[in-house]
């Protein structure tokens, strides 16, 4: 998503500018040509030379100078996205009020590109009102922000202030790259990950679905615009703070916790892979070694079956299907007895991996998709609501 992508990155003053210089780099390793502009102030903190051994393109600090007399115009010209990462209360507020002196100031005013600020700096700046007034107007405007994260602060405070992790930032990047803010008026609820059914206290069944599609397409949604709850079991990656998320354990929680909004939402996307079994009693304490154990298992409740079989109308149904063999053949049963809009079938091989391979089966439907799980979200999405 990112290959050929010209990306000007402009960093400032704070303290985190020295993770700019991570994300110039896996912004360039994935195919990005990224040139980059530092304030005065970021070059107190970071040195302009990190940045081009990097990038290998141009890093530019000066508004005047006498080899590229009207940089602000060319840079502002050439970007397809202009990322302002760590951005500065002062530099936000340059923008909101139409101020440019500086040469990234004046290149952000000279743009017609989309430019996304990544806000990083003390809690109590952050929550300042003056900033959240500069960044609602801005956003009025069709900037893009992505909000700091929670946690502990290079100042000694704790709270929301801190500059993102760098693959939430590359998915921001990513999206506005090659999408609009399509999916306002859009709300959506989507499972993801395993559950985790107790034997006793310290075993557990579960299956390999690290939750990563889901999440993905819960990110590819709200990075345009939807309103999306998670309701996830057991993920291996965080779910960024930026997704509304509940977490449960077992399929009971995640049948109770889905089917108590299930009515709320436009569409569900069903991307859990729910146990289907649960021990029929768990013991209290750890079970004891014998020579042989013999687990008795039941039915868990199917959540999909019963949201299929009660369908409210105009809701959208959309199920998951894993499959190690006849994937198509097999998804195409489950579509049908579930009473879905859309399937998507995947073998069980992807579990756990970055990658995958779909298939979307509706009624008439068949389409294929293949890449990173993030890109696949969004073609995804973008067959739900342009091509189904
Ligand atoms: N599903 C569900 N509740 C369950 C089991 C599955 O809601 N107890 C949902 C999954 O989230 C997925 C779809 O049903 O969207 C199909 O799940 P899958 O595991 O592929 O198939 P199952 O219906 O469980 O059938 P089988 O395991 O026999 O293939």
């Amino acid at each position: 998503m990112l290959k050929g992508k010209k990306i000007l990155l402009g960093v400032t003053g704070g303290i985190a500018a020295y993770k700019a210089v991570e994300l110039a780099s896996i912004l360039t390793k994935n195919g990005a040509k990224v040139k980059t502009i530092l304030t005065k102030s970021a070059c107190q903190l970071v040195n302009p030379l990190t940045f081009k051994s990097i990038t290998h393109r141009s890093v530019s600090t000066e508004l005047f100078n006498l080899e590229n007399e009207i940089e602000h115009i060319t840079l502002a010209d050439w970007a397809d996205l202009i990322v302002i990462a760590p951005a500065t209360a002062n530099m936000i507020g340059k923008v909101a009020s139409g101020i440019g002196d500086d040469l990234l100031s004046t290149t952000i005013m000279a743009t017609s590109a989309p430019v996304l600020f990544v806000p990083a700096m003390n809690v109590h700046m952050y929550s300042n009102r003056v900033l959240q007034s500069n960044i609602e107007k801005l956003t009025r405007l069709d900037y893009y922000f992505m909000e700091p994260e929670s946690g502990k602060l290079a100042c000694g405070y704790e709270g929301k202030g801190r500059f993102p992790v760098i693959t939430e930032i590359k998915y921001h990047i990513e999206t506005f790259l090659n999408y609009s803010q399509d999916l306002t008026d859009k709300d959506i609820l989507i499972t993801a990950g395993s559950c985790r059914e107790n034997i006793d206290p310290m075993r557990f069944i579960t299956n390999h679905s690290s939750g990563r599609m889901g999440l993905a397409l819960a990110r590819a949604a709200h990075i345009r615009g939807a309103k999306v709850k998670v309701i996830a079991g057991i993920v291996q990656d965080n779910i960024p703070e930026y997704i509304n998320a509940l977490q449960v354990e077992n399929a009971e929680d995640m049948y109770q916790a889905v089917t108590a909004e299930a009515s709320e939402h436009q569409m569900i996307i069903m991307a859990a892979a729910v146990s289907d079994f649960t021990p029929v009693k768990t013991s209290q304490q750890k079970i004891k070694k014998t020579d042989s154990l013999t687990l008795k298992l039941k039915k868990t409740k199917d959540i999909l079956q019963e949201l299929g079989d009660n369908k409210q109308k105009d809701q959208i149904l959309i199920g998951f299907a894993a499959e190690s063999e006849d994937l198509e053949k097999n998804a195409r049963i489950k579509l049908k007895n579930k009473h879905l809009d859309l399937i998507i079938a995947n073998n069980i091989a992807v579990a756990g991996q970055q990658d995958t391979a779909i298939l979307i089966l509706g009624e008439n439907i068949t389409a294929k998709f293949s890449g990173s799980k993030f890109s696949v979200a969004h073609k995804i999405l973008d067959f739900i609501y342009y091509e189904k």
